[in-house]
């Protein structure tokens, strides 16, 4: 059984997606823990509500990224992971982190990457005019937001919507993709080969 640990900042959607998916049994693991960077993230409270062993890593305990870092790496190693994925966990990791994970770190990103890398994308997606948008599942590379895609869902914008609306729509397929994708990952579909994604072994994408 795969274990997986989990990292979120807040709500805690796609980590429930996750618990769902481990508990219905279309993903073949278990999480064996879930990080948060804030003791209010509500996501915290879903996991012990599911009986899954929950950490605070703050970061306002640390003076500089890279002992934070160093910090996290070690909470998540005392939960064994073969695979870590980032659900809504809204901090910039540091090269060694992410090199101390590769190859075994998901993050889910609201856009249709490459656009709209970074913060506020569902506005941005509106003030550009834009009628698509989405969201994707990456492997995580120390490019941020440029690792090579796995998944991507599209949406509509409609006149009318504000960044709300659009949320709204962008997470009800980031609850469908990202378990799909973990699901993968868990029944060794799945693989980053340096910049590439691969499943079932055929190519997917090529970090850009
Ligand atoms: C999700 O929309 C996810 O794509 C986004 O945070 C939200 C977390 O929601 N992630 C990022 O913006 C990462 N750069 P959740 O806490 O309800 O899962």
């Amino acid at each position: 059984m795969n274990a997986i640990v989990v990292l979120i900042s807040g709500n805690g959607s796609n980590l429930q997606a996750i618990i769902d998916g481990c508990a219905k049994g279309t993903i073949p693991g278990k999480i064996t823990g879930v990080i948060a960077n804030k003791a209010s993230a509500y996501g915290l409270q879903r996991a012990t509500a599911a009986g899954i062993a929950t950490r605070v890593v703050s970061h306002k305990d640390y003076s500089d990224r890279a002992s934070y870092d160093k910090a996290l790496q070690q909470a998540i190693e005392g939960f064994a992971p073969s695979l870590v994925v980032l659900a809504g966990f809204m901090r910039i990791l540091t090269p060694a982190f992410v090199q101390h994970f590769s190859g075994k770190l998901l993050n889910i990103h609201p856009s249709l990457l490459p656009k709209y890398q970074g913060l506020n994308t569902h506005q941005r997606a509106i003030d550009a005019g834009d009628t698509e948008h989405g969201c994707s599942v990456h492997f995580v590379t120390e490019q941020l937001d440029g690792g090579p895609v796995i998944l991507q869902a599209k949406v509509p914008i409609f006149p009318g919507d504000d960044a709300s609306t659009v949320a709204e729509r962008v997470h009800e397929q980031e609850h469908l993709i990202y378990p799909l994708v973990v699901r993968w990952f868990c029944q060794n579909r799945l693989q980053q080969r340096g910049n590439e994604a691969w499943l079932d072994g055929n190519l997917l994408s090529v970090q850009g």
